[in-house]
């Protein structure tokens, strides 16, 4: 193992109770990252296709596979989800930046937001709510259920299918994450690019 320097013991305290929400939001949001961000598209139950960017995402169960992002304020993905029990949540590249943050934008629910920025809504597999064509990777899923939380939705979703591009695929049948180039979301309104890699075998257990 490295020598570990001990940091100097300086810290800085935050109480949440003491700050106004939005200050403790982006104390949260700049020291919880980079995050993954879920390109999630819905359709509404009158047949208007949406897409937004989502970046309180997760895995939130292995099995059943269980994907998880997280509505603050009843928008209109989740109001879609809630309709028609259906979402797609697609994992952009880096070359889409522009289109992800774009469909951020508070369109009014009856703007096809695939049109609005000039994407493709292709065929899912499985369910009748359409991917990216333009994105690497897209898990089709099944509402689960929607946990309410203070300001938030937790919105679960069943996968039922996965479509992954050739060309991010890499030997092993695995998505290179290197091709992938996913973008992450930083605090402010930074983005995060494409992060050097170590591997590290886990430790044998004791
Ligand atoms: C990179 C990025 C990540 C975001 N993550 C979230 C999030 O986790 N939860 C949320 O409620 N809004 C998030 N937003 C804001 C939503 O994308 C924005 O409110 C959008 O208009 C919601 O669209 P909808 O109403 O079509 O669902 C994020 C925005 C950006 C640019």
């Amino acid at each position: 193992m490295p020598d570990i320097t001990t940091p100097p013991s300086t810290r800085t305290g935050f109480d949440p109770a003491a700050m106004r929400g939005g200050e403790f939001y982006k104390l949260m949001t700049a020291s919880v990252v980079p995050r993954p961000i879920a390109w999630v598209s819905t359709r509404s139950a009158d047949g208007v296709l949406n897409l937004a960017p989502y970046s309180f995402f997760t895995v939130a169960s292995s099995k059943p596979p269980i994907l998880q992002f997280n509505s603050m304020g009843h928008k209109d993905s989740w109001r879609n989800t809630a309709d028609t029990g259906e979402f797609v949540v697609n994992i952009g590249s880096e070359s889409l930046i522009d289109q992800m943050n774009a469909t951020s934008a508070s369109f009014d629910h009856s703007v096809d937001e695939f049109e609005e920025v000039g994407l493709t809504a292709e065929p899912s597999t499985v369910v009748s709510v359409p991917r990216v064509a333009q994105a690497p990777i897209s898990f089709e899923c099944v509402r689960h259920s929607i946990i309410e939380m203070g300001n938030s939705s937790l919105i679960f979703g069943r996968v039922v299918h996965v479509s992954v591009r050739d060309d991010v695929l890499a030997p092993d049948g695995l998505p290179d994450f290197r091709r992938l180039a996913a973008p992450s979301r930083l605090g402010r309104s930074d983005w995060g690019l494409t992060p050097e890699t170590v591997a590290r075998q886990r430790p044998a257990n004791p």
